[in-house]
């Protein structure tokens, strides 16, 4: 949907030397929000001379009419805030939780989680039209997630003197919290108990309230990179759908030998192995905490001679090793494949690559990559797990076979 209402109600700069859009800045507009994008941000556009502008608007739903101030100018697009709300989506509703406008953990309380989805499905349909648009598939049902709230079994929480919280969306600035309600029960209530009891800091310290594989709630410390201890999804409930449907997948296809890349702790191998009894696995993660775990389990289970677990990044080990011809199984961190580990995929060329997704702008660029050079495979199943609701992020499971 295209917006012709566009109405400039300050005087924009329009003489020959203001041609750049610095003159935009403060400007006001009245503008039909189209829909929400990766991000979380609401997308519109502006006329402004010969040109239609993007605009990107936090905390506005799809379809509404709303009357914004330009924020920021950017090269090629604007940023812009809501200073009235004229005609409301049918989506949108009051905020759930108290610290929503000004928290930057959640960015899509002021919709309907049925919203949420349905923008997360165009999300990852317009990325695809556009990585992808000669190729075939068919987007299944979403797998929702069946606590919409108190849903998040580990949170990651920042401390600046006494206060703890999320930090305020796009900066550093922390916004002081008593309560999270995307965090399971347990771990919310931990947080004024927390307040207590942690030694005031001066600097900026991160640390995550966990609950652990033993049902015990913990907290820590975590590093720069911003990752705790180590990695495991967020939502246990949706986790066990997505482990579930990868399984559905794999059962039938009964391969001999597959290779698991970013394996973490073993999510989806022990599962295979359970699953698959007569499949070898090799899986390669570089935590060297995750792969302990992993060790250790395969070790009491006597896994020894089915599974291989590399504590290895992937790049080196696709460097040296050849890859499963039958089935790779791929799940990425956000940032999706390396270009060295992709090409190596490409040339083992399996018959059926399974790949797992939590950040659709890279799964497209990844998927384009090896369409590109493997054009016989064909997408057999698209399916979006909604893992984090409240947010814009998404898992998106995805087998391509031959
Ligand atoms: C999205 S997580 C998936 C983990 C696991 N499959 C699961 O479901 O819990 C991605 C994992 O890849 C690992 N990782 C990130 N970059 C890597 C690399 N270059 N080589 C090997 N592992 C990597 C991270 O430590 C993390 O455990």
């Amino acid at each position: 949907m295209k917006n012709n209402n566009s109405k400039t109600h300050k005087n924009v700069n329009t003489d020959k030397r203001g041609s750049g859009l610095e003159s935009l800045l403060h400007s006001e507009h009245i503008v039909d929000v189209e829909k929400l994008v990766v991000g979380g941000d609401a997308l519109a556009r502006i006329q402004y001379q010969d040109k239609s502008l993007v605009v990107f608007i936090p905390l506005a739903a799809p379809n509404e009419k709303v009357k914004i101030k330009i924020t920021h100018v950017e090269k090629n697009h604007l940023n812009g805030e809501i200073i009235e709300i004229l005609s409301a989506s049918s989506s949108r509703r009051p905020p759930p939780c108290q610290y929503f406008t000004a928290c930057g953990g959640c960015s899509w309380q002021h919709i309907t989680e049925a919203e949420q989805v349905l923008q997360k499905e165009l999300i990852l349909t317009d990325l695809l039209k556009k990585f992808i648009p000669e190729h075939q598939y068919s987007l299944l049902p979403t797998v929702n997630s069946p606590k919409c709230f108190n849903y998040r079994n580990r949170i990651q929480l920042k401390q600046l003197g006494s206060e703890i919280g999320y930090f305020k969306k796009g900066s550093h600035q922390i916004v002081d919290i008593n309560s999270c309600l995307i965090a399971e029960d347990d771990i919310s209530t931990k947080i004024p108990e927390l307040k207590k009891n942690l030694r005031p800091s001066k600097e900026i310290r991160k640390f995550e309230i966990r609950i652990n594989h033993l049902n015990q709630i913990e907290h820590y410390p975590i590093g720069e990179d911003g990752e705790g201890l180590s990695f495991s999804q967020v939502n246990n409930q949706v986790n066990e759908q997505l482990v579930n449907t990868t399984l559905d997948l794999i059962k039938p296809l009964n391969p001999q030998f597959l290779t698991e890349l970013y394996a973490g702790a073993g999510n989806f191998t022990f599962p295979l192995l359970r699953e698959l009894t007569h499949t070898q696995i090799e899986s390669v993660e570089m935590n060297p905490k995750l792969t302990a775990f992993s060790t250790k389990k395969l070790t009491e289970m006597k896994l020894q001679k089915r599974l291989f677990a590399f504590t290895s990044d992937c790049e080196s080990f696709v460097s040296r090793r050849d890859l499963s011809n039958d089935l790779i199984l791929l799940d990425p961190p956000r940032s999706g494949c390396s270009d060295i580990v992709l090409s190596k995929v490409i040339e083992a060329s399996p018959n059926c690559l399974v790949y797992i997704s939590c950040h659709p702008v890279f799964l497209a660029r990844d998927l384009k990559k090896i369409l590109t050079s493997c054009p016989e495979y064909k997408i057999s199943h698209l399916q979006i797990f909604d893992m984090f609701p409240q947010t814009d992020h998404f898992e998106t499971l995805v087998l391509l076979s031959k």
